[in-house]
């Protein structure tokens, strides 16, 4: 690795990231680290320029203060402290406010006067960085990844085959969960496009199968991930001299799931729970990136721009927004006004500043008239949300006329649905998805 990096050392403020992220947008690469690292293990990591030592309030934990070691100090880098007091420090810095802007300036001269760092940190480096170090760590070996066609898993994929060509074998199941359109763009992209090694494997009958008469949400979804695993293993067992598993585990990942002084905001898993006489060693080359530097990353290698930006879509599918039992005609009202809510959004620009949107369909139904008959038809619901970490989400005001037409078009083109509705809830006390 190429590039100069200032390390933060984690004291556990909750603006670590935020510091780093600034760093990074300086175009100096910056990485977090627990606060008790030694002298000897910060020589050791690679390139480093200086250390900004980030305690916020938390500096203090459960009633014990925590502090770096000494020897810190002593280690022959530039060292500074942000938002807690200490003499000892080179320099000090006003307590952070959370602005990335505010930060980057604060920083600036620290990261470029006193430590002399280079602003070498780019996409099209670390590409060829994590190319390089795919090669040294694979050799000719074959590396096996579920692709479901999610940001992470499509940029890792990409990367990985730029890196390895046919040593690469790219699993995507089709649970018949997918959204309209997202399997075939996977098929389109990967095997079509990139000419990669693609095992497509039609498995919706099988899910479906397994779900039928299932009403509740966790037990759906311990069905869909279960079963999930259990397709993507007969596969992995099929092929022969597989040694690697590809993962498309991010820095927030990491970072998440707690570092010794952060709260543990959720615990991580990918692919976990494979079962473990299947033993992979893993590959995670978008280890150190935030989602924002995912998709930098993503258009780098080429990837389609919808692909790229594609919003947030969890694993079990549209399996949580066809409520209750998940009955095929309901599953395909949901699949449908999906397509069209994604293609009016798009139509009055929504979809680049809207987190996330999505229909749903609950198992009720309601009377309304059609064709100047009774009819006895599933409602559909609408939900747009914006957040910033998923955590706590705000609607998004769309105007009622955007509301009006996808609503015309919803009753028009959707199959038994004779009622349209608009969620309002925050997170929380809803959650962004209902189940
Ligand atoms: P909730 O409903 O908990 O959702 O407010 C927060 C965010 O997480 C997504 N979500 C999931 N993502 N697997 C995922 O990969 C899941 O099982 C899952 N459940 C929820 C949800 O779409 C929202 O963006």
């Amino acid at each position: 690795m190429k590039q100069d990096m200032i390390v933060i050392l984690d004291l556990g403020s909750h603006e670590n990231t935020v510091v780093a992220r600034a760093i990074r947008s300086l175009g100096v690469y910056s990485e977090i680290y627990p606060h008790d690292i030694t002298a000897t293990e910060l020589k050791a990591l690679p390139n480093v320029k200086g250390v900004i030592i980030n305690g916020g309030p938390n500096n203090v934990i459960d009633g014990v203060a925590i502090d770096v070691l000494p020897e810190i100090y002593e280690a022959g880098f530039p060292v500074i402290a942000a938002g807690h007091d200490k003499a000892l420090c080179e320099v000090k810095l006003p307590e952070f406010d959370n602005n990335e802007e505010a930060i980057k300036e604060a920083v600036k001269g620290f990261v470029f006067e006193t430590c002399k760092a280079e602003a070498n940190w780019n996409m099209k480096n670390f590409v060829a960085d994590q190319i390089e170090l795919v090669r040294r760590q694979v050799g000719d070996k074959k590396v096996l990844l579920a692709l479901s066609g999610g940001v992470d898993s499509s940029v890792v994929a990409a990367l990985l085959h730029k890196a390895i060509g046919n040593n690469l074998y790219c699993v995507h199941v089709n649970h018949g969960l997918m959204r309209k359109g997202e399997s075939e763009d996977v098929v389109e992209v990967f095997k079509n496009q990139l000419k990669a090694n693609l095992i497509y494997i039609d498995a919706t009958e099988r899910f479906l199968s397994k779900l039928e008469n299932v009403a509740d949400p966790e037990e759906k979804r311990k069905i869909i991930g279960g079963e999930f695993i259990r397709v993507f293993e007969e596969e992995a067992r099929k092929l022969d001299g597989i040694e690697f598993l590809g993962q498309g585990t991010i820095y927030p990942d990491i970072v998440e799931s707690g570092t010794k002084t952060a709260k543990c905001v959720k615990s991580h898993h990918n692919v976990g729970g494979l079962p473990k006489d299947l033993q992979f060693a893993l590959v995670e080359p978008l280890r150190q990136l935030f989602k924002d530097e995912v998709r930098a990353c993503g258009l780098e290698l080429g990837l389609p721009h919808a692909m790229v930006f594609r919003q947030p879509f969890p694993g079990p599918g549209l399996g949580v927004r066809c409520l209750g039992a998940i009955t095929r005609d309901r599953l395909e009202a949901v699949r449908e006004s999906d397509a069209i809510l994604r293609e009016e959004f798009a139509k009055a620009g929504l979809d680049t500043k809207v987190w996330q949107y999505f229909t749903l369909v609950p198992d009720f139904k309601s009377v309304g008239v059609r064709d100047n008959a009774r009819s006895f038809d599933w409602p559909v619901i609408i939900r747009a949300v914006n957040t910033i970490d998923a955590m706590t989400a705000s609607i998004e005001h769309i105007d009622w006329a955007v509301l009006d037409k996808i609503t015309a078009r919803i009753l028009k083109e959707v199959p038994c649905v004779n009622r349209v509705c608009y969620d309002l809830s925050p997170k929380p006390n809803a959650t962004i998805e209902w189940e």
